[in-house]
């Protein structure tokens, strides 16, 4: 990644956002490397929610009266924010979900429903999440339909060639992360778009860990369903977007049913809502959707170049201090990263190493990180995996190169 500048960014001033930065965990400061699982809220993303619950909350789109009408101008508004985030033509393309997963399972139990038969395949990679595999195996299996697999070489980057190969006409959609959550290789979406879309293939991307570090255009990408969820860009759980081109929405059959979907039921029949109501059954998460909202406009307030500037030198720094580390060994080396670090210490479980730097106040994840197909084909049990957000600082580093060290000291 090349290092850019960053022009009025302080780390230590935006961390002063963050009030769980503030905090002790082990009776040490917190040094907090665990955003690709869940990052933290800023103040401004609190405040939002509290203030909707305090003064604003009614239900949206089913009242006359003016405080329901105020909720709905807010949440509509939260999606107007997320559709000008990502460059969405329309804001009838973006669909608030549960976050990621119910995004991609939205896509896959609808497009297995109408698109899959047997004799017919579904392409993912081996570095997707678990969320970009069951849901696409599910489909597949009511269908007879074939799931296949795009593979990864040793550095963690997608075989393109293989890529090429394994796109034939038998492909009915192609379901791809944009950046891995274990790996961090940031893949070429556009090429991969491109070259599915030259034999009439859709292409879903899950973009659950490329939102929080890299400015998203949907329509640069040609993505015809994006995917992310608002916990891992500084908003809340329980929210996400599922962003679908218009044509592609109103080819898929509804996925649940309710109140909202729908434009008339009787007993005998129903008929759906348009977009993006037909997606949105029963009564949606509107503070979510406020949170995320007030975390979009947190974001554009430093810049996804600043942002990237700052992950790059912090991603360099980490990698370089590791490789101290006598017999570290790092998993996903691919020439495009996002600021994730996964490794291993040579002859140490990735538990034990966790556990001990738990101790000394560092949250990092270990195990499979949620793809295990993944980690047989390293045939590993799974990585110590530290991932940065904006908001860590060059102490955080730190403490984890001296955690690692000490661990390594005690358990070797
Ligand atoms: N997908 C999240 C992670 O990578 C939970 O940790």
């Amino acid at each position: 990644m090349a290092v850019i500048a960053k022009k009025g960014f302080d780390v230590e001033k935006l961390r002063s956002d963050f009030p769980l930065l503030q905090t002790m965990m082990n009776g040490k400061p917190i040094a907090f490397l665990d955003s690709a699982a869940s990052s933290q809220k800023p103040t401004r993303v609190i405040e939002a929610m509290d203030t909707y619950y305090r003064e604003k909350h009614a239900n949206v789109h089913r009242g006359v009266y003016q405080l329901s009408q105020e909720a709905t101008t807010a949440y509509e508004n939260a999606r107007e924010l997320a559709r000008a985030f990502i460059n969405a033509p329309s804001a009838h393309e973006v669909i608030f979900v549960r976050g990621c997963t119910e995004g991609i399972n939205l896509v896959a139990a609808t497009f297995g429903r109408r698109f899959l038969d047997a004799g017919s395949e579904v392409l993912i990679s081996a570095m997707e999440h678990h969320s970009n595999i069951v849901p696409w195996q599910m489909a597949c299996e009511d269908k007879g339909a074939k799931l296949k697999v795009i593979p990864v070489n040793e550095k963690g980057e997608l075989v393109m060639e293989e890529f090429e190969r394994l796109l034939s006409d038998k492909v009915k959609i192609v379901a791809i992360t944009h950046v891995s959550n274990t790996l961090g290789t940031i893949n070429p979406i556009e090429e991969i778009v491109e070259k599915a879309h030259d034999r009439g293939i859709p292409v879903l991307v899950d973009g659950a860990q490329a939102i929080p570090h890299m400015q998203v255009d949907v329509q640069a990408l040609g993505a015809d369903f994006y995917a992310f969820s608002g916990h891992k860009m500084f908003g809340p759980t329980g929210i996400g977007v599922l962003y679908g081109k218009e044509e592609w929405l109103n080819a898929l059959p509804p996925y649940q049913g309710g109140g909202e979907m729908i434009e008339t039921v009787t007993f005998e029949k129903t008929t759906y809502n348009e977009l993006p109501h037909k997606f949105e059954a029963g009564t949606p998460d509107i503070a979510g959707a406020i949170g995320l909202g007030a975390a979009i406009e947190y974001i554009q307030s430093i810049g996804y170049d600043a942002i990237h500037a700052h992950e790059a030198e912090l991603l360099d720094y980490a990698t370089q201090g590791l490789q101290q580390v006598e017999g570290i060994r790092f998993i996903g080396t691919a020439r495009e990263k996002a600021s994730v670090v996964s490794f291993l210490a040579d002859g140490i479980h990735p538990y034990d190493l966790g556990t001990i730097l738990d101790k000394l106040g560092i949250a990092v994840r270990t195990g499979h990180h949620c793809t295990q197909p993944l980690m047989d084909q390293f045939c590993i049990p799974g990585t110590v995996r530290a991932s940065l957000a904006f908001y860590n600082n060059k102490n955080d580093i730190d403490r984890l190169v001296d955690g690692v060290k000490r661990a390594v000291a005690m358990l070797r």
